[in-house]
């Protein structure tokens, strides 16, 4: 049987200012407890990768972007390459986030290529995944994230380069969450699409629930077989609240 490490991943989304190293630093304080158990991922908006990095001896945090461009470098006028997050220290970058499918209309093929761009980069990419309320009222929340996945993840995965995070889009910021049993049935269905494409590798994959993770549903979510942990939204903003999250695993 794999055993595979749990992570808890912040995305702080467009928030913070070169102040909040401090709650970064107390993220990194209380991951140094956890670290045996749980692994960290604290994804800031770009202008802070680079400080977030040289403070606080932050070994147990791993610090990823949010994004980044298809291509290494050339005119394209306010993005960010995968090369450019490397150089800054990340280790990781979330591509395919649905607020990049919806407010910058990305496709799963642009998803794929900025998967393709992370590895090419030596990142961990978390690829996200998720149905709309729509898809999910119309029944079709397997057939939506089956389709993502097969659009949005290259040949090459493996679990040291893949991540994913299914995070169904309606239930993101709202407060509102699917039941256990739904998201079993979802991260079963992954993990089986996985298993069909990547026989020798998918057990390996750890695949995140992210949409409303706060430290008072935690550990309902996280005993959902085959969730290997959690992509926080607003809670990741708040250092005792993300790590109230990750805390589940001590
Ligand atoms: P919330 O935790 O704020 O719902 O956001 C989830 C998310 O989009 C993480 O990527």
């Amino acid at each position: 049987m794999t055993t595979r490490r749990p992570l808890i991943a912040g995305n702080w989304k467009m928030n913070g200012l070169r102040a909040s190293v401090e709650a970064f630093c107390q993220i990194v304080a209380g991951a140094n407890e956890l670290r045996e158990k749980v692994d960290f991922i604290v994804c800031p908006p770009a202008t802070l990768i680079f400080q977030f990095i040289g403070s606080c001896d932050s070994g147990s945090v791993e610090v990823g972007g949010q994004d980044c461009h298809a291509e290494p470098s050339g005119a394209f006028t306010g993005d960010i390459s995968a090369e450019m997050l490397a150089d800054l220290g990340a280790r990781a970058v979330i591509v395919g986030h649905s607020e990049r499918r919806a407010f910058h209309h990305e496709s799963d093929a642009d998803v794929r290529r900025k998967t393709q761009a992370a590895w090419r980069a030596g990142l961990l990419a978390i690829v996200c995944i998720g149905e709309t309320r729509d898809e999910r009222a119309a029944g079709r929340t397997l057939s939506v994230v089956g389709a993502q996945l097969e659009g949005s993840i290259p040949d090459e995965a493996t679990p040291r380069n893949l991540v994913i995070a299914y995070e169904p889009v309606w239930a993101i910021g709202t407060g509102l969450t699917p039941t256990p049993a739904d998201i079993a049935e979802v991260h079963g269905f992954i993990r089986e699409r996985l298993n069909a494409r990547f026989p020798v590798s998918a057990q390996g994959i750890r695949i995140l629930y992210g949409g409303s993770v706060k430290p008072s549903n935690a550990k309902e979510l996280l005993a959902v077989d085959n969730v290997d942990g959690a992509l926080v939204g607003g809670a990741s903003l708040k250092a005792e609240e993300f790590l109230a999250i990750a805390g589940v695993y001590a």
